[in-house]
């Protein structure tokens, strides 16, 4: 069977890794191990892009031997991958022997089918882009289009690669294969950037010895560093090597920011490999980028983070031990990664993402669990429990979910999905209070309560781990499971047989101290009790921690219907920003369905999933009451669908 093949970029090593490279790295660490879960065989490769001018001249300017100094950034980005979790298959260097033997080989096969052509180039250069410009898209300013850098003149005999020649077939293979790139938005970008034309471009460079060779003609210089670079992908399957590289050739993902996709990954790159006769990738991915305080990251700004920094300071914070800090900080990459548009990291979100759906939701969801079944059941799982049927439906509709939303590389979805379980549950504890059972002395009951929350821990156990390994590794551990369970088994509702023993319960993320306060020893999280017969878990006033939970967005109406058999429910169909959902709603004695469509309503839409009259409601409607009928809440303005209110 084919491997799934997936890639990230490989990184140019004059800086070392940042939240803008430990983004790509770990989504695509994400999506191999989400294929592992799956039963997948996996290729994972990640790299550095070591032959670049600019990685030359940084080192000139340290003082430093070149190949020393790729050397050691190389190890230094190997040791980074290593520390946040990264399990990749192989870590390729442009600057291997093998990897330069196929670049000479595709450069003197290109050249022999004409391909390749000599010429001479008279241009612009952007070494911080890496980029040639033609003098038509340079302005007065003579900086580049893409970074704003000062671009640097280029008059030199030069090899050109005959891109124009594979514009049709580029065109053809886009229309052929709308998934080829995603998502949406950058599909567009790559149309939009061919439908400019496309002109040969120059693959090699005078004035520097620091790269591959021009084949046979070696006074020409070295190729250019895209050309090199694009070409690891098919070096690390043995490409030249061995007859059996299909096994892994071509790519199923591969994975980078929005920045390198157009021009690179979805012109140059395939237009490449039409030359070569080779298979096209089945799918690029560009996302988009992390800005920090609305800004671009610059080393200039000082604005750049490093991974590890983050993750020590969040550990040291908290008390939380570092591979579970590690796992925090992937999670916050996943949560708030940006897909289509660009979004904005901050310590803050990464705090208020690890109180809130870490320590708050996962860490005490399985905390009162296994506490519940240690103080009730002596830590064994009672005879002839089950979950209940809607539960069980629902657990098994958002493992769907989230299997749709990982595949799509949508992360953000995926885990939000996740999160509605660890909702259902805890909803469905305080609506059945297994406390209360036990005193009532319905010990049955009260272990059927529970036995749901270990299966919804154990799926969760699963559905996290593309995330957060080391922390479904503990979960698995605390759950007496070893390891976290493969994906087509995790949504098995009878997995945890009666007598089977759970370990006590650790705390895996201890609450943050709000920053105002002194600085006090670390401390294990402060579980929440559950609570005691006749307690109540209202309290008058809630903290704008509580509300920000509340996830309400402005939807707009796109269908309407009654639901069967009822006078009171209205089926809705929402647009909510680009997400299509479903809620039921009671307003059907107030309303009729064409009083509906395109009207915008705010809708909770971090609600748990509900079965009602057999659709599954996804959200709630916020209207004013009105000696009990509703009336509906609008914008003040048209607003884009799917708005925040806050
Ligand atoms: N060496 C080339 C890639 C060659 S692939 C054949 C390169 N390297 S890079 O070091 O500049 O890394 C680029 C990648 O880092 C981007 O595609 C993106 O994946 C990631 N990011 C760099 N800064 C980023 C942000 N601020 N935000 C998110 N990701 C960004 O280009």
């Amino acid at each position: 069977m084919k491997r799934y093949y997936i890639t990230t970029p490989i990184y140019y090593v004059n800086s070392v890794p940042h939240i803008g490279t430990a983004l790509t790295t770990i989504v695509a660490d994400a999506c191999a191990r989400f294929q592992k879960r799956r039963g997948r065989r996996v290729y994972f490769l990640t790299g550095t892009d070591e032959n670049a001018p600019k990685v030359h001249r940084v080192a000139g300017e340290r003082g430093i031997p070149t190949q020393q100094f790729v050397d050691e950034m190389a190890a230094e980005f190997e040791r980074t991958w290593q520390a946040l979790h990264i399990e990749y298959d192989v870590f390729i260097r442009t600057t291997e022997d093998r990897h330069k033997r196929v670049v000479t080989e595709v450069f003197r096969r290109l050249v022999r089918q004409g391909d390749i052509y000599k010429g001479s180039y008279q241009g612009w250069y952007c070494v911080s882009c890496e980029t040639f410009f033609a003098s038509s898209k340079v302005g007065e300013s003579r900086t580049c289009p893409d970074c704003g850098k000062p671009l640097e003149w280029r008059d030199e005999p030069c090899y050109y690669f005959r891109l124009s020649a594979y514009e049709l077939r580029l065109k053809a293979h886009l229309a052929a294969n709308p998934r080829f790139i995603e998502p949406e938005v950058r599909r567009n970008e790559t149309l939009g950037f061919i439908a400019e034309g496309l002109q040969d471009i120059a693959v090699t460079r005078t004035g520097t010895d620091w790269g591959v060779p021009v084949p046979d003609d070696p006074a020409s210089g070295v190729v250019y560093v895209w050309f090199d670079a694009l070409l690891n992908y098919l070096t690390a399957t043995g490409w030249l090597e061995r007859d059996d590289y299909t096994d892994t050739w071509p790519p199923d993902l591969q994975l980078m920011g929005k920045d390198i996709l157009p021009r690179f990954h979805a012109t140059i790159w395939p237009a490449m490999l039409m030359a070569l006769d080779l298979p096209l990738p089945e799918r690029l991915y560009g996302h988009g980028w992390w800005i920090v305080n609305k800004q671009k990251m610059s080393k200039s700004l000082g604005n750049v983070y490093a991974p590890l920094e983050v993750v020590q300071s969040l550990a040291a914070a908290s008390g939380c031990e570092t591979p579970y800090a590690v796992d925090a900080f992937r999670y916050y990459m996943l949560r708030e990664m940006p897909t289509d548009s660009d979004a904005e990291f901050s310590l803050e979100g990464l705090e208020t993402r690890y109180n809130g759906d870490l320590a708050n939701d996962l860490g005490n969801m399985l905390h009162r669990t296994l506490s519940m079944m240690h103080r009730y059941f002596g830590g064994r799982v009672p005879d002839g429990a089950r979950v209940d049927a809607g539960l069980a439906d629902l657990f098994a509709q958002q493992a769907a979910r989230v299997t749709e939303a990982y595949e799509a590389v949508d992360f953000p979805r995926g885990l939000r999905e996740a999160w509605q379980i660890i909702s259902a549950v805890n909803r469905y504890y305080d609506e059945q209070a297994p406390w209360t059972l036990m005193k009532q002395g319905d010990t049955a009951r009260a272990g059927q309560v529970l036995y749901a929350g270990l299966i919804a821990a154990r799926l969760l156990c699963a559905l996290v781990e593309p995330a957060m390994p080391q922390v479904a590794r503990e979960i698995a551990r605390q759950l007496g499971i070893g390891e976290p369970p493969a994906w087509s088994d995790a949504t098995a509702m009878d997995a945890l047989p009666a007598g089977h023993t759970l370990q006590e319960p650790t705390p895996i993320f201890p609450r943050l101290q709000a920053k105002a306060e002194p600085k006090q020893p670390p401390t294990p999280t402060p579980q929440p009790e559950p609570p005691q017969q006749g307690a109540t878990t209202m309290q008058d006033a809630i903290t704008i921690d509580d509300f920000k939970r509340l996830q309400i967005r402005i939807a707009t109406v796109t269908a309407a219907e009654p639901v069967p058999k009822s006078t009171k429910l209205l089926k809705l169909t929402l647009d909510v920003g680009g997400e299509t959902r479903t809620i039921v709603a009671g307003i059907a004695e107030d309303y009729t369905p064409d009083q509906l469509v395109g009207k915008q309503i705010p809708v909770l839409v971090n609600l748990q999933p509900a079965l009602i009259r057999g659709i599954v409601s996804e959200g709630m409607m916020l209207a004013a009451d009105v000696d009990g009928r509703a009336v509906l809440l609008h914008p003040d303005r048209e607003v884009p669908s799917g708005s925040t209110v806050r």
